[in-house]
């Protein structure tokens, strides 16, 4: 291999991405990088605003084009109106990248609600959110891979997916599922459609974002929160992670540079789930 072919893995032209959550911080990024790389983008996102603003983010000069669709990933007769509007306009869905998810504060434990006080719908909206909100877009547009005998999925899981972090019980239970889901379906795909359907997961440590930034920081102060100083110590790296920090590992999962991984989860961390403590 040589730097010409090595670069042309990762060129995506004529290739259509569809980023759940796209209009998010991370999967906006991620977005953002695949335009770069030539590929037509679709951002599903229940944000059409955010979404259309992100959009208007992206660089200019490039091959590929770009489009927001709405979509409910816990709605599968959104997800399938999205499918439709998606084929009309670009075709197959090639790459589907599950971006949507997170935790809510009102599913996470503090002083005054402990965990037997937290709100089942709480714990079901998050369970479903990080669960089904990946498998529901699985289904929908990995249908036609199957029939194509071809496609690329990657899943977007958790540091509490290894082992779970206090506090925060449903969201951990979920994206642990989301590594068993991974494992699953890579071999389900292979085994029952084609080898060249892959399905993989990235796992990011600590990126500081919306989601987490009122455990991580004190919102008067700015200040790192216990927490956020524990998870820096027991990051060898000793920084919480950057969107862009995603990009690499994401790029070579998508890309036929890792056309014999499958089933893999990509720990995104700067050491943190290697690091025992001491
Ligand atoms: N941030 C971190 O440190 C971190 C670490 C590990 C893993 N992750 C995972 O990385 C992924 C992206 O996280 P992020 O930090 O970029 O979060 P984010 O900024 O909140 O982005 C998530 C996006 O998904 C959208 N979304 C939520 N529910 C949806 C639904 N039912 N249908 C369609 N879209 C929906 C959100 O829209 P709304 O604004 O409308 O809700 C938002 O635009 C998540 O799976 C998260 O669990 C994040």
């Amino acid at each position: 291999m040589n730097l010409e072919e090595l670069t042309a893995l990762y060129d995506f032209t004529d290739c259509t991405v569809l980023v759940t959550g796209g209009a998010g911080v991370l999967g906006s990024e991620i977005a953002c990088a695949l335009v770069g790389c030539n590929a037509n983008v679709v951002i599903l996102d229940r944000d059409q605003e955010l979404a259309q603003r992100v959009i208007e983010q992206f660089p200019k000069v490039v091959k590929g084009r770009s489009a927001r669709v709405f979509g409910d990933v816990l709605n599968v007769d959104s997800l399938l109106q999205a499918n439709e509007t998606i084929k009309a306009e670009f075709g197959a869905v090639d790459i589907l990248i599950n971006a949507a998810g997170g935790n809510h504060p009102s599913a996470t434990t503090s002083p005054e609600r402990t965990f037997f006080d937290l709100p089942v719908e709480a714990l079901r909206q998050v369970g479903d959110l990080n669960l089904l909100g990946t498998m529901l877009p699985c289904q929908t547009f990995g249908r036609g891979m199957s029939e194509r005998g071809a496609g690329v999925i990657l899943n977007v899981s958790s540091m509490n997916a290894f082992r779970p972090l206090t506090r925060i019980p449903a969201y951990s239970a979920a994206k642990a599922a989301i590594n068993n889901f991974t494992q699953w379906l890579a071999v389900h795909m292979a085994q029952n459609y084609s080898p060249h359907i892959r399905v993989n997961a990235i796992a990011p440590g600590f990126f500081l974002t919306e989601q987490n930034r009122f455990l991580l920081t004190d919102k008067d102060t700015g200040a790192l929160t216990m927490r956020g100083q524990s998870i820096l110590a027991h990051t060898p790296m000793n920084r919480f992670g950057t969107p862009e920090d995603l990009l690499g590992a994401t790029m070579w999962l998508i890309s036929p540079a890792s056309a014999f991984v499958t089933g893999a989860v990509i720990p995104i961390d700067g050491g943190f789930s290697a690091f025992s403590g001491v």
